[in-house]
């Protein structure tokens, strides 16, 4: 795909379904009893690989009219699947089931695409075990495939060295079955969509600062779902809104939870022109419609407890940043290498080959803005966002950017172009 200089962006966009939301009422619907009925669900790769293993475990699963009805099977319905569960390239698929699996009364085994057999696992291997769990990497790389054996589980207290939502839903969910109580205690907040949704479907969470807690459930209960606008996904419309010239865009019902929202904090503390329009709160998850302007950026510092508020959306900041006055420094950010690809690598070789001063360092980048981009070929590693962000810098950079692996982007927001479109 190749994208060139544009003179302006103007319109009103509904972004594609939160990813995060979309997946966890399937599986949270898959373990209730009754039927989950989720509206604006993303029908992004991800979340299609989530809905394929609840149906390879006898979960009955249909859209009508675009509303996908889940019909749970209860938290002890779960089938053995006859085949490997495919993830496909999804972390969210892979590390959540497995805190599910690790409590059925059958084995399984579960992989996914090359990046995923990649992807650090015994982050939640080692959380899981400690609760009782028979799960070994069939490798012994610490990687996918997984192989579980279901296992009585116990609660425990368990402090992780990453914050990282995956890892605590997936403790989190083997502890809707342990005996006891179980705790995880995060560095710092991450995105707390399972806390919040978990307790809608009935199960008894509480939280305390950076600490979630669950006790063991009986049952859980089908929900009416709503899921928000990804900000994920908005985050390339407002930085583009930001960077082309003469740009309005109104983003409408953008999921803004306080634990996703630090691209919005980091926007505004640049000199960006995002207004919140109107708020609303559904289902614990509030949503709002930005109005984004062109606007003229300055650097910034980002590092701290806002990272995990904002992980996904660093590459996209961090081409922003290129066009801003001055140095941007993004910190405590080493989470980025072990995402779909290497993100520091691929934002530093390709910000590098259209013309930019950015510097790798250890848990982040430093960027020196204000050089004019060229465009250049783009190197996506297949990673979605790493794609849309490098679409988004060639909007506003001269001459032409080319991305060869392009259909990545399926994975979290298959609409990108078409949306693109009605702005130009
Ligand atoms: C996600 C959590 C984040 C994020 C990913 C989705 C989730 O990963 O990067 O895209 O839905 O829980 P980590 O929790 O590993 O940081």
């Amino acid at each position: 795909m190749n994208f060139s200089k544009i003179s302006s962006l103007k319109g009103t966009l509904a972004v594609p379904g939160d990813k995060s939301i979309s997946h966890r009422s399937v599986m949270f619907g898959s373990l209730a009893k009754g039927t989950t009925e989720i509206t604006h669900f993303l029908k992004g790769a991800d979340c299609l690989s989530t809905i394929s293993c609840f149906r390879s475990m006898g979960v009955q699963i249909e859209e009508q009219d675009g509303t996908i009805f889940v019909r749970g099977n209860g938290l002890h319905g779960l089938k053995r699947p006859e085949q490997v569960l495919d993830c496909g390239n999804s972390g969210t698929t892979t590390r959540l089931i497995s805190g599910i699996l690790a409590a059925q009364p059958f084995d399984v085994t579960l992989t996914g695409d090359e990046s995923i057999q990649k992807r650090p696992m015994k982050r939640i291997m080692d959380p899981l075990s400690l609760m009782g769990a028979k799960i070994e990497s069939v490798r012994g790389n610490g990687c996918a495939p997984l192989r579980i054996s279901g296992a009585p589980l116990r609660g425990i207290h368990y402090s992780t060295p990453v914050a990282s939502a995956q890892v605590k839903s997936a403790i989190l969910l083997a502890g809707l079955y342990a005996g006891g109580e179980t705790r995880v205690t995060e560095p710092a907040l991450s995105r707390n969509h399972t806390e919040l949704m978990l307790s809608a479907f009935g199960a008894d969470v509480s939280t305390e600062g950076t600490t979630a807690v669950i006790r063991p459930a009986e049952e859980l209960f089908g929900q009416r779902i709503q899921v928000p606008g990804d900000i994920s996904s908005a985050a390339f419309f407002l930085a583009a809104g930001l960077l082309v010239p003469d740009s309005e865009i109104l983003l409408q019902n953008v999921g803004v939870n306080p634990t996703r929202d630090g691209v919005l904090r980091v926007f505004r503390q640049m000199g960006g022109d995002i207004e919140t329009v109107k708020t609303v709160c559904g289902g614990g998850e509030p949503a709002a419609d930005l109005l984004v302007r062109t606007s003229r950026l300055h650097g910034t510092v980002i590092g701290g407890d806002i990272i995990p508020t904002l992980i996904d959306e660093l590459p996209v900041i961090a081409a922003a940043a290129c066009f801003a006055e001055g140095e941007t420094v993004i910190r405590d950010a080493a989470e980025l290498k072990v995402k779909e690809s290497n993100r520091i690598e691929a934002m530093v070789t390709n910000l590098t080959a259209m013309g930019a001063d950015v510097r790798e360092t250890e848990d982040g980048m430093v960027i020196r803005g204000g050089r004019p981009l060229h465009g250049a070929l783009i190197h996506s590693h297949n990673d979605h966002r790493i794609a849309m962000t490098f679409a988004v810098a060639g909007l506003a950079a001269e001459g032409e950017t080319q991305i060869p692996a392009w259909d990545c982007v399926d994975i979290s927001y298959p609409t990108f172009l078409e949306d693109l479109k009605a702005l130009v």
